[in-house]
């Protein structure tokens, strides 16, 4: 027959009540590590370098993306054809115009017809049209002394020295010069060929200071 000292132990357990049971899970679990007390808040310095970095990053690409426009900088575009000014080409006419509305208009006028018995007209004067060495040199220099234009004799005054030379009224560049010139050879019918900067600065090198031309010297002028 069946006698308790067989008794097995893990009989007892399953008479235990559900709450100590629970109890006694409970007592267990509350053992458990807390795994989310590993982490730790973000160092504020390093918020501040990540602010920082975004801010600097966005700067940089608002300053120097060119808008990401593929003109800005293209390194597989080809070398600019020769003659494709990499300079904007200025047009001398118009460069002209703003030299003669600056400075020759106070004297010799808007219409070019100068002023009667004071400044002679550079509309249809043959100083103007005519001879380039000439004009050059009386535009660059300046000139004194009777001058007759168009038949008529003009002395009360003296053209001033134009160009880049000592004592000028007014050190125009080269281009400027060779601007105004071809701009009056070109308006109120006048009709020569342009003067390039070229020509103006060979006559400078060839002249250098001098003082302005009576109308005997540039007569002598081819
Ligand atoms: C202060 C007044 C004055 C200014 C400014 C002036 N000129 Fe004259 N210009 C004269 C006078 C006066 C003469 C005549 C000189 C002489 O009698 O020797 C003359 C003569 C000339 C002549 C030769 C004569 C003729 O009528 O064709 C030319 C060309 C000329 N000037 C162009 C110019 C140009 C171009 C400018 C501007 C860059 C200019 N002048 C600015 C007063 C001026």
């Amino acid at each position: 027959m069946s006698s308790p000292s067989n008794h097995d132990p893990r009989l007892d357990q399953a008479a235990a009540s559900d709450e100590s049971l629970l109890a006694a899970h409970e007592k267990v679990l509350g053992k458990q590590p807390d795994e989310k007390a590993k982490y730790k808040l973000l160092p504020l310095n390093l918020l501040f370098l990540f602010s920082g970095l975004i801010f600097f990053a966005g700067t940089y690409l608002n300053r120097y993306s060119g808008l990401f426009d593929s003109h800005v900088f293209n390194e597989n575009a080809l070398p600019t054809p020769a003659g494709a000014a990499t300079a904007v080409k200025v047009d001398p006419l118009v460069l002209g115009k703003k030299q003669y509305e600056a400075i020759c208009i106070n004297c010799h006028q808007a219409n070019g017809l100068g002023l009667a018995g004071t400044f002679p007209p550079l509309a249809g004067s043959e100083w103007v049209t005519g001879s380039e060495e000439r004009l050059i040199r009386l535009v660059v220099y300046g000139m004194t002394g009777p001058v007759k234009v168009k038949g008529v004799e003009y002395s009360a005054a003296a053209m001033p020295t134009i160009g880049k030379v000592k004592d000028s009224a007014y050190n125009l560049s080269d281009e400027k010069v060779a601007a105004v010139l071809t701009y009056i050879r070109h308006e109120w019918g006048n009709a020569g060929a342009g003067i390039s900067t070229e020509q103006v600065a060979a006559i400078r090198a060839k002249e250098g200071d001098r003082k302005p031309y009576v109308q005997d010297e540039l007569l002598k002028l081819p």
